[in-house]
């Protein structure tokens, strides 16, 4: 394969170091993929895709000839909104079925946690005192899910599977819905979810119409003592309006994965609140050879002329 056949792209990530995590898989998989981190590109016109993670705002500006930037997430907010981030430059991110299924492993596991009390199970245990909790039917307890993307259905059909009425909100008609779920489209569908639901989970994408969405008003159409997941992004919530929620009672709580600053600041209240269960944005997380074969296929597709399977619709913003 000749020089011509190759194609160069950059590391962008100052809080990761991708090419410790990517390197190898890239290295060994795709010998016309060249992959180099910002300090070893000696010729940045010839640099046509980034890899990115929360590029800062300059990291585009030395590679005019850019044509293509990736996330190695799902989420591709920070690059909808990058103020460096040319129009011109097609935004794409990688698509994990594991990582989806990891998420609904994490949302089951919350929805569970509460459900079946397993702190109060703990703190029994802990006092050596054997006292069966009382249960309810899963198909008596309505779970809200906002969104349908690969994360959204794959947490629809997860708690589906366990039994629980589940109610999807997504914007259109479902790709592929999940049999027995309920589906919400269109203006109104979230709030319709949300309505008498125990369990609201958040896995929509950041975008204009979302941001803030989390708020006073869609937590008053829940059930009295529902519980939150929030495994969307940080945006998405109105801190003040989930701390209000929960000292009124209309939310019994929280489990919180994702913050509007990460990592969450030391003196921030949620750290030390009763009634939240917190963790540093690992809900899910794209594994590295998937990560490098969506990123291989894309470049290759980027220098052939062929379809970019994985870019996203930047006017909709997801
Ligand atoms: C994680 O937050 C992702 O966007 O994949």
């Amino acid at each position: 394969m000749g020089k011509a056949d190759t194609i160069v792209g950059v590391y962008l990530s100052d809080s990761i170091d991708l090419e410790a995590i990517y390197g190898e898989s890239l290295r060994a998989e795709a010998g016309d993929v060249v992959l180099r981190h910002p300090s070893q590109i000696q010729c940045p016109e010839e640099v046509r895709f980034a890899i990115c993670w929360l590029p800062v705002d300059d990291a585009f500006a030395p590679y005019p000839n850019l044509q293509l930037a990736m996330s190695i997430g799902a989420g591709v907010d920070a690059l909808m909104s990058h103020p460096g981030l040319d129009e011109s430059v097609r935004i794409a991110r990688v698509r994990d079925p594991h990582q989806a299924d990891l998420m609904a492993g994490f949302a089951a596991h919350e929805v569970l946690h509460h459900e079946r009390e397993f702190d109060r199970l703990r703190r029994q245990a802990e006092r050596a005192t054997w006292h069966p909790l009382p249960m309810r039917a899963p198909a008596s307890r309505r779970v809200a899910i906002l969104g349908h993307g690969t994360m959204g259905r794959a947490v629809a059909r997860a708690l589906a599977a366990l039994g629980f009425d589940v109610r999807v909100a997504c914007s259109r008609a479902p790709q592929a819905p999940v049999n027995g779920v309920h589906y919400e489209t269109g203006p109104g569908a979230v709030e319709a979810a949300a309505t008498d639901a125990d369990y609201l989970i958040n896995v929509l994408p950041l975008t204009a119409q979302t941001d803030n969405i989390l708020s006073t008003a869609l937590f008053a159409r829940l059930r009295p003592g529902a519980w939150l997941i929030q495994i969307g992004r940080g945006e998405h919530l109105v801190e003040e309006d989930l701390l209000a929620a929960l000292a009124e009672g209309s939310l019994a709580g929280a489990s919180l994965d994702v913050f509007r600053d990460e990592p969450l600041g030391a003196d921030h209240p949620f750290w030390s609140h009763p009634k939240l269960r917190l963790s540093p944005h690992i809900a899910s997380d794209s594994l590295p050879e998937v990560v490098s074969q969506q990123v291989i296929e894309s470049a290759r597709a980027l220098r052939d002329g062929g379809d970019l399977a994985l870019a996203v619709d930047r006017a909709r913003g997801y």
